[in-house]
C-alpha cells in the first residue's frame, strides 16, 4: 500500500470499537490486579494449605521455579496493566515520549514474564498438554514482542502496530484463560452435576490452548478488516509496507 492510498482511507472509531477497547482495558486491569494478589499477600505454603490447586503445584518446587513463578506473575501483571494504554490514540498523540517509555517497560515485562513462563511450562498443572500450550504461547509472546520492537527501530509504524495487536492478543490470554475456566467449570457443575475439583481439572486441560488460539484468530480478523484504514496521524509520516 502506498502512502497516498493510506492517507485517503479512514478508520472510523465506532461505539463497537470503543466498547471493545474499554472492555479489554477494564478486564485487563481487573485480572492484572486480582490474579497476582493472592500470591502477594499469602505464601505459596499458606495457599497450598487452603488447597488452592496451582499454589499446591508450586509450594514444593525448587527456589528457582518459585522465583520464576513470582517473576512471571509480577511482570505479566505489569504488561497486562500497561498494554491497553499503548493502544489509546489520544494518549499516544499527546506524548510520544511517554508512549516510548511505557512501551519499553511493557516489552521488558513481557521478556521477563515470557522467559519465566517458559521455565514454568514443564511444571504446569495440566501436564503435557499444558507444557505444549503454555510453552508455545510463551515462545510466540516473546517472538511477537521482539518483532514489534525490531520493526519500530526501523520506524515502520504500521508493522509495529500490527505486531503489538498480536502481542496484546497473547497478553490477554491471562484474561481469557480465567473466563474460559469460569465458563467451563460452571457449565460442568450446573448442567452435568460434576463436582468442583473434577470440573476444574477437566477445564484446565483445555485452557493451555483455548486461552490464546481464539484470541489470535480474532486479532488476525481485526487486522484484516482494518488493513486499508489509517490507524492514526502518526502513521502518515511513514510509508506503509
Ligand atoms: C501470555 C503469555 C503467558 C504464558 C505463556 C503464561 C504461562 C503461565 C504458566 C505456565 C503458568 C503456570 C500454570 C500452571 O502451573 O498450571 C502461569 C501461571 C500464572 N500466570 Fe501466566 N502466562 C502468561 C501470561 C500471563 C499474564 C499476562 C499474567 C498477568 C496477570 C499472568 C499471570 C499468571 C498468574 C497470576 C499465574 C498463577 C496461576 C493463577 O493463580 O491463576 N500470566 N502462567
Amino acid at each position: 500500500m502506498t502512502l497516498t492510498e493510506t492517507a485517503t482511507t479512514t478508520w472510523h472509531s465506532t461505539w463497537r470499537t470503543r466498547t471493545a477497547f474499554w472492555w479489554m482495558a477494564l478486564s485487563a486491569l481487573a485480572i492484572a490486579v486480582f490474579a497476582p494478589l493472592p500470591y502477594a499477600v499469602n505464601s505459596l505454603a499458606d495457599l497450598a494449605a487452603q488447597e488452592q490447586p496451582l499454589a499446591t503445584n508450586y509450594a514444593g518446587r525448587s527456589s528457582a521455579v518459585q522465583l520464576a513463578f513470582y517473576l512471571h506473575i509480577a511482570c505479566g501483571g505489569l504488561a497486562l496493566l500497561l498494554s491497553p494504554l499503548q493502544f489509546a490514540t489520544r494518549l499516544r498523540l499527546r506524548s510520544l515520549t511517554a508512549h516510548r517509555a511505557v512501551g519499553r517497560v511493557v516489552l521488558v515485562a513481557i521478556a521477563l514474564s515470557g522467559l519465566a513462563g517458559l521455565v514454568l511450562a514443564p511444571h504446569n498443572a495440566a501436564g503435557p498438554v499444558g507444557t505444549a500450550g503454555f510453552g508455545l504461547l510463551a515462545l510466540l509472546w516473546l517472538g511477537f514482542a521482539a518483532t514489534a520492537f525490531r520493526v519500530i527501530r526501523r520506524r515502520d509504524v504500521t508493522a509495529h502496530r500490527r505486531w503489538m495487536v498480536r502481542t496484546f492478543a497473547l497478553t490477554y490470554a491471562a484474561v481469557t484463560l480465567r473466563l474460559w475456566l469460569g465458563v467451563l467449570t460452571t457449565v460442568q457443575i450446573g448442567v452435568w452435576g460434576v463436582d468442583g475439583d473434577t470440573a476444574f481439572e477437566r477445564a484446565y486441560l483445555l485452557v493451555p490452548f483455548l486461552s490464546w488460539v481464539p484470541n489470535l484468530l480474532v486479532a488476525e480478523w481485526y487486522l484484516a478488516v482494518r488493513r486499508r484504514a489509517v490507524p492514526d496521524p502518526l502513521t502518515r509520516s511513514v510509508a506503509a509496507p
